[in-house]
């Protein structure tokens, strides 16, 4: 059977296997730098150069990918779509065409159309990493997600997960019901009505729904935050008052989880309105883990994708 990774690239978690998705997860723990020290540099990727092209806006993943690729000796270019030729017309093959035609080994990519990776990887010859399209999918958002789950937990398996926001436009959500599931996860997903729309309980065998965060949060070892996600929705509902009202977790709500609960959330936080400071900064929080095992899981990734 064709390496699905080093043919096509990581598209998706929906479709990778669990193995791959173990293999990848234990090499990134390779990666991770112990106290005071900065991730390995290897010469893994020497000669290779991978293109870095983000339609839409990233601090976390844009950076870590470069670092990444980097620390594996790879040649780097970043292109962001205002300053390229895109701002110009140009359309999503036609610009891949002609980056492809300047023979780089690899493209990393972020869109907001869902499936444009998808759609572009039956064109290119060369693998995609996606870096996020649209509301689909953020493969390795849930990898260093899961990366970070087990750096305090010895299993997925059995974990109560209550992922709560805006389910509705998260691709964060999506990656992660379809990796918790693969792993025997318990996944509650919990939001307002009007984003959590009730086909995503269909996302996985035994994902459960719930308008009601304090029954989403009771016995819960994992809270994952999500963001509420403006600029994909016309109008919101709830201003950021009301929303924090309902949906924002605070210290109290710690309280209803299990005694070792972990705080998640992908980022960018938004204090007040998804969460408070006190649970963003406190010692449940492990924002700032999941930040820093982005690079290693992306290491793990490309490696494992051009190495
Ligand atoms: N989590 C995440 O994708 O963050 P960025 O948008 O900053 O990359």
């Amino acid at each position: 059977m064709p390496d699905q990774l080093k043919t096509q690239g990581l598209l998706d978690i929906e479709s990778l296997p669990r193995e791959a998705i173990e293999e990848i997860l234990e090499r990134a723990r390779f990666f991770q730098p112990g106290p005071g020290e900065t991730y390995k540099r290897l010469e893994a990727l020497k000669g290779k150069t991978v293109v870095n092209l983000f339609f839409e806006a990233s601090t976390r993943t844009r950076v870590s990918f470069e670092i990444a690729e980097r620390r594996l000796g790879a040649d780097t270019i970043s292109i962001a779509a205002q300053g390229s030729s895109v701002s110009k017309g140009e359309s999503l093959v036609d610009t891949l065409n002609t980056l492809v035609a300047m023979r780089p080994h690899a493209v990393v990519m972020r869109h907001a159309a869902s499936g444009a990776p998808q759609f572009l990887s039956r064109h290119l010859t060369i693998p995609i990493v996606n870096a996020g399209d649209g509301t689909h999918e953020h493969p390795t958002q849930a990898l260093l997600d899961a990366r970070t789950i087990l750096d305090h937990r010895p299993s997925l398996a059995g974990l109560r997960v209550a992922i709560i926001g805006d389910i509705a436009h998260s691709r964060v959500a999506r990656s992660n019901v379809h990796l918790l599931a693969k792993f025997g996860a318990d996944i509650i997903l919990c939001g307002p009505p009007a984003l959590l729309p009730p086909e995503l309980a269909q996302l996985a065998p035994g994902v459960k729904l719930s308008w009601n965060m304090r029954d989403a949060l009771a016995g819960a070892d994992v809270i994952m935050m999500l963001r509420v996600q403006l600029e994909r929705q016309y109008e919101s509902a709830m201003s950021a008052g009301e929303y924090f009202r309902f949906y924002g977790l605070r210290p109290e709500h710690i309280e209803l989880a299990s005694p070792d609960v972990i705080v998640m959330h992908p980022g960018p936080i938004n204090r007040g309105r998804e969460l408070s400071s006190e649970v963003a900064d406190s010692q449940r929080s492990v924002i700032l883990n999941q930040v820093e095992n982005g690079v290693a899981v992306r290491m793990a990734v490309l490696e494992r994708v051009l190495g």
